[in-house]
Order: structure tokens, then sequence, then C-alpha cells
């Protein structure tokens, strides 16, 4: 079986994609991908719960894998994924499962599992699904731990101070990230002027935040917390689900809040206090699904 991480970012969603950098973590779980050889090889299949899709067969999960096996330069086989988190909130399920299935996928065939080659074929499937990937949950489904990532170059590991205690909450219906990040751009097109100067102020507060992580000042990250979530909200990608839950956290004493991935539904993340109890059980008191994640040092990257 093959594993690969989901993700939170932490600072820099949606800017990224417009080349400024992202900070995100790895989360533990994530998917898993068993690799046998297909009953109808040459061909592939994928089996994802009740779905089964072939490569090619014109779904967009075919299609998917279609890309992604392209890219790798394998066929025949039969690929079954089990996923860890819930698929669509923001939690790079998708970017998972194909990170997972690549590395089943080369493992299956006993071929070397190189980084920059999973990662290329995990972005062919990403661009299924939605045109614009910038590729940080790639990266971050791939290496795990804290990273930076700016699109089109090599992710590099953060190395934190002091380990990260978050709180994940799912604090409404997913929204489709596709339709996020083309929401976006069309915004982009009617305000250039505005809709450019909150994604640089969101690329300025990534900056300022890296030597905070890297010092342990959580505090103070979690101030830059608060306030990447304002300015996504200033550019629409919230909701009042999010809004909601993100309060509940700072009021139940967490040292900053907000919507993490696409936005419009999905997850919010919290950065604990000692007492990050409190977070979670305010979220449950509200009917909110949430789990609790550390992040330490990075897995996977040198
Ligand atoms: C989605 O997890 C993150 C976005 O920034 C899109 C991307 O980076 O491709 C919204």
């Amino acid at each position: 079986m093959a594993q690969a991480n989901g993700k939170l970012i932490l600072f820099g969603e949606h800017a990224v994609v417009y080349g400024y950098p992202a900070i995100a973590v790895g989360l533990t779980r994530g998917a898993r991908a068993r690799a046998t050889r297909s009953p109808s090889a040459p061909g592939s299949e994928l089996v994802l719960g009740d779905e089964r899709v072939h490569a090619g067969d014109g779904s967009e999960l075919g299609r998917a894998l279609e890309a992604l096996l392209g890219a790798l330069g394998v066929g025949g086989l039969r690929l079954e994924i089990t996923l860890e988190l819930p698929p669509g909130a923001g939690l790079g399920v998708s970017a998972a499962i194909a990170v997972a299935a690549a590395r089943a996928a080369l493992e299956h065939e006993g071929q070397p599992l190189a980084s920059e080659r999973l990662e290329a074929a995990a972005l062919a499937w990403e661009r299924v699904f939605h045109g614009n990937p910038s590729g940080v949950d790639t990266a971050a489904a791939l290496y795990g731990g804290c990273l930076r990532f700016v699109r089109g170059q090599a992710a590099s590991a953060l190395t934190l101070a002091r380990p990260l205690r978050l709180g994940v909450a799912l604090a409404g219906p997913p929204a489709s990230t596709k339709q996020m990040v083309e929401a976006l751009a069309s915004e982009r097109r009617r305000e250039p002027a505005r809709v450019g100067a909150l994604l640089e102020s969101i690329g300025q507060l990534t900056e300022e935040a890296q030597p905070l992580l890297e010092r342990g000042e959580l505090p103070a990250v979690g101030r830059l917390l608060d306030r990447n979530h304002e300015l996504l909200t200033l550019l629409a990608l919230s909701s009042e689900a999010l809004d909601l839950a993100c309060a509940l956290a700072r009021e139940a004493g967490a040292l900053g809040a907000k919507l993490t991935g696409s936005g419009g539904g999905g997850c919010v993340l919290a950065l604990l206090p000692e007492r990050g109890e409190d977070v979670l059980e305010a979220w449950r008191e509200a009917g909110l699904t949430c789990f609790e994640s550390h992040v330490a040092a990075p897995e996977r990257l040198a």
C-alpha cells in the first residue's frame, strides 16, 4: 500500500496561483493506494469506494487517471484507493490520491519513486480537475512537514522552532476548487487593482509569517492567520459558516483561525494554544466535525 498526505494551507491560498508564496503543512492522513495488474490490461482502472472508472473513459476521474499514468509512462494497472480524510473539503485529498496512486503504480512496476516524476504526474492529474493548479497541494501531498511553495519552483522545508498544534473543523459543505479559482480570476479581470492589492497583501503576510514560524512565535503567527482570513473574506472567498467557525475558535482561545484551501465552504484551521481542547469542544458543541493535527519536522523533504 502506498500512502500520501492530505494538506492544510496555513498562508497564501489563491495568491499562490498568481505566483505569491504559500506555506502549507502535510497531514499525516490522506489517501492510500494499492496497485495490481488490471483485469482489463493494457487498459487501467481506478476504484474509489463505489466508483470504478477506466483510464480515458471520458469521466473526469477517468481522464485524470489517464493523465497520471500517461505522465508516468505506465499502464495496465488497477488502482484501489482508500481515503483517510473527507474529499472536497480543502484538505488536499485529490492531490493525495494522485501521489498515492503514482507511488503505488511505480512500486508495482519496480521503478524508483523519483519525487520530480511523482510531482509532475500528480500535477497532470490535478489539471483535469481544475485547469490552473499552482501545485501546492501536490507538493504537500508528496513531502509533508511544513513547506514554503512558490509556483514553478521546488518546495523548500521550513524548520519549525516549535511544533504546531492545529485544529481543523469541517465548517460547511465543500465548494469546488475549480469554481472558486475561476470566480477569483473573473473578479481579478473586473477589478484588477483592488484584487491585485489584496493578493499582494496576502503575499506579504506569508513572507512575514515564515520567520515567525521558524522562530516559534506562535501568537504572532496566529494574528497573521486572522489577517489572512480577513483578506480572503475581502476576496469573497469565505462564507458565513467559515466565518462563524473561525469566530468560535478565537473565542475559545485559538491563537488565530482562517479558512484553508479554496474557500466557499469546506474547512477552517485554528492554531491551538496549550489548552487546545477548548477550541475543539466549542466546535463540537456547535455541531461541527473536527480533529486535531500536529506538525513537526518535515517528513521527506531535505
Ligand atoms: C487549493 O487547495 C489551493 C488554491 O490556492 C488553488 C491552487 O493553489 O491550485 C485555492
